[in-house]
């Protein structure tokens, strides 16, 4: 009989008591499928007394999660606690400094350091998995890492945020102002009591920088990320999106080209009928697009406890199995920073709405500040009309350089034909 694997678990919140639970109670199933019976040695958390609905009768309690990593009871240590700093980290190197495989969820800690964890992994020859830190229940760093290993990939891109996406499609659905459908959201425990990093766009940052690093084979770079949320999108954005033929969804886009690297986070006009526009609620996408197998993509509920315990618990089962491969797919020594290619390059076409005071001359004086910067106009829309009041007016552009988009705005803005800021958001091709 081939000895037990021993799983400590660090952190029994939404997903480590899933995962616990999953152990325990369908432990022999998984047995059968990695040849190797699996057992909840250890678990460590705040809160000793917290029923975590399931029972943890067997398994060692461990007050301190760095004294579990460095415990001899256990042969893999997974890290469901989260944050980019300790204990985390502290906790996860201490495992893999004294060779135990790791599996962990924690998108910050792997986007901020995941070089240097992945160096150390490397070294001691052991495992650090993640799966379960992007998209939830997507298995799509196994795609990237694994059956899309034969292909130069140009392009992952995809909904990665499920908070966001659920309060864009139900804003959609309901006419409904952004503060509100978070509110709501709150209140159904789609949104974090603190959302700025679902809604400022830093979470769908962390998972692109995970994302791009396994696609490109290079060292994450959360810091070249452009990232902007989707606070600033109104109704009025929603459905003239709908009358130009497009939804708007939150993506995080990577994109190899001869310059180097491209990598955004910010609310896009997506075609309708391409896969991206569908997806509604919480569900995440993916596309990846290789030279040999062209565009896949890929679709699931991005978070939760069962979608990102069914990950977590895939990257147990591999190394259950045996199995070791480079935590990016490629190996650490060799993960260097990309050449980020800076978004005043970014091509493409825009949507501009101004809210103006609806008076004469007011459209051509932005028409002039967009010609000044040779952005020309492929199409404009204003709804109503009401004289003296603030209006939206909308101009789609053709594409343009995101510099001198920029420059035009400033121009409009210094002009003092707009009532507020003008709202930018950048039309996708795909
Ligand atoms: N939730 C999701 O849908 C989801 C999806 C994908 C990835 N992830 C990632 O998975 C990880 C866990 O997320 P979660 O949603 O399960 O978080 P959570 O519900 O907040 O649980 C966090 C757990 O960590 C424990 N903890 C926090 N600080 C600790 C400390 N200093 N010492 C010991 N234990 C500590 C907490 O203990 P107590 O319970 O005792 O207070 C809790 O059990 C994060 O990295 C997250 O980004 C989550």
């Amino acid at each position: 009989m081939t000895s037990p694997l021993r799983i400590g678990i660090a952190g029994l919140g939404t997903v480590g008591a899933a995962v616990a639970r999953i152990v325990v109670e369908q432990g022999e199933a998984l047995a059968s499928r990695c040849g190797r019976p699996l057992v909840l040695a250890a678990v460590s958390s705040r809160d000793h007394a917290k029923d975590r609905g399931v029972s943890l009768e067997g398994a060692v309690w461990f007050p301190d999660l760095v004294k579990l990593a460095r415990s001899a009871s256990i042969d893999v240590f997974v890290e469901l606690i989260g944050g980019e700093g300790d204990p985390a980290r502290a906790a996860v190197s201490a495992a893999l400094g004294r060779a135990l495989p790791v599996v962990t969820a924690n998108k910050a800690l792997l986007a901020h350091h995941g070089v240097e964890l992945a160096l150390m992994a490397e070294e001691q020859r052991v495992s650090l998995n993640f799966e379960g830190a992007v998209a939830g229940g997507i298995p799509i760093i196994k795609a990237l890492r694994e059956g899309l290993a034969a292909n130069k990939l140009a392009r992952v891109y995809g909904i990665l945020n499920g908070t966001c996406n659920y309060i864009l499609t139900t804003m959609e659905a309901s006419g409904r102002k952004f503060a509100d459908v978070l509110a709501e959201a709150q209140r159904l425990g789609y949104a974090e009591a603190d959302p700025t990093f679902d809604i400022g766009g830093m979470d769908t940052a962390h998972k692109l920088a995970l994302l791009a690093a396994v696609a490109f084979g290079n060292a994450p770079a959360l810091d070249g990320i452009h990232v902007e949320g989707i606070a600033r999108i109104t109704p009025h954005d929603i459905v003239f999106a709908r009358e130009f033929g497009f939804r708007i969804k939150l993506l995080g886009v990577a994109t190899r080209s001869d310059g180097g690297i491209e990598l955004r986070v910010h609310p896009a006009m997506v075609p309708l009928g391409t896969p991206l526009a569908d997806v509604d609620g919480v569900y995440n996408a993916v596309v990846a697009e290789g030279d040999l197998v062209g565009k896949s993509v890929y679709e699931g509920r991005g978070a939760g406890a069962g979608p990102t315990a069914s990950a977590v618990i895939s990257d147990i089962l591999d190394i259950a199995r045996g199995q070791q491969l480079s935590t990016f797919g490629t190996p650490a020594v060799k993960l260097k920073r990309p050449v980020i290619v800076p978004m005043g390059d970014h091509l493409g076409p825009c949507y501009l709405r101004f809210t103006v005071i609806d008076r004469p001359g007011v459209i051509a004086v932005i028409s002039r500040c967009l010609a000044d910067q040779a952005i020309s106009i492929e199409s404009m829309l204003q709804r109503s009309r009401a004289p003296g009041e603030a209006v939206p007016v909308v101009f789609i552009t053709h594409e343009a350089r995101e510099a001198e988009l920029a420059k035009a705005l400033q121009a409009i803005v210094a002009a003092g034909v707009v009532t507020e800021e003008p709202c930018m958001i950048r039309m996708e091709r795909f």
